[in-house]
């Protein structure tokens, strides 16, 4: 069968991919499936670059078609910020807890109108023989003044999703994938994974 693999090491969002591709005829990898990817160093000035450097290095390493997905958050009070660093915000190995800190404490006393924001996501594609793509995706919301909710990953429980109420974090994965910056770019996405797999070139 014909097989892609995510260019990536975090187990969200592989789960996430996963789950989102779980439709078509393919064999989804990630790099836990291969030992010695290399560690790419993600040195982008936008999510684009970032992805598409991922999914380069990881076709070139394992000879197989990649899927990279950079992301990050954009808060509009704070001028984009974390952007590009959403994962690094709080210092290079910050968890996820102190980046969501360091958020809610820049934010504090931010009045709910100012409070807006969005994720951002871009998917890269680039096949075994070197075709690329690149997709990209967003969900609007808003910052919360504490967290909710158990679920999901990274900033999941500060960001709203003003119509239904709810946190990321409050969503199954599934009804996250419906509506979020990630599901948005892979559904994108499809149709271009259709096509090479139509010309053999997965
Ligand atoms: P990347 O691995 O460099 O793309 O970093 C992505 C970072 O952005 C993650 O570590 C999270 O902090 C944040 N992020 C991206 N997508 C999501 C999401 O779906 N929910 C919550 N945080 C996310």
């Amino acid at each position: 069968m014909a097989a892609v693999v995510i260019a990536s090491k975090n187990k969200n969002k592989v789960r996430e991919i996963k789950q989102l591709l779980s439709g078509e005829a393919l064999e989804v990898l990630s790099l836990e499936d291969f030992s010695g990817a290399p560690d790419v160093v993600e040195d982008g000035s936008t999510f684009a670059d970032n992805a598409l450097k991922k999914a380069k290095a990881i076709a070139r390493f394992t000879g197989l078609t990649a899927l990279a997905d950079d992301s990050g958050l954009e808060v509009d009070y704070l001028k984009g910020q974390p952007g590009v660093y959403s994962a690094r915000f709080a210092g290079i190995s910050a968890t996820d807890g102190e980046n969501n800190a360091k958020l809610l404490k820049l934010m504090e006393g931010v009045p709910r109108e100012q409070r807006t924001a969005r994720f951002r996501c871009s998917i890269a594609l680039v096949s075994r023989f070197g075709l690329i793509e690149c997709i990209d995706g967003t969900c609007e919301g808003l910052i919360l003044t504490e967290e909710k909710g158990t679920g999901g990953f990274g900033y999941d429980p500060l960001f709203l999703v003003p119509d239904l109420r709810l946190t990321f974090a409050e969503l199954s994965d599934g009804d996250k994938n419906r509506i979020s910056h990630r599901g948005k770019a892979l559904r994108a996405a499809l149709p271009v994974i259709q096509r090479w797999l139509d010309a053999g070139q997965i």
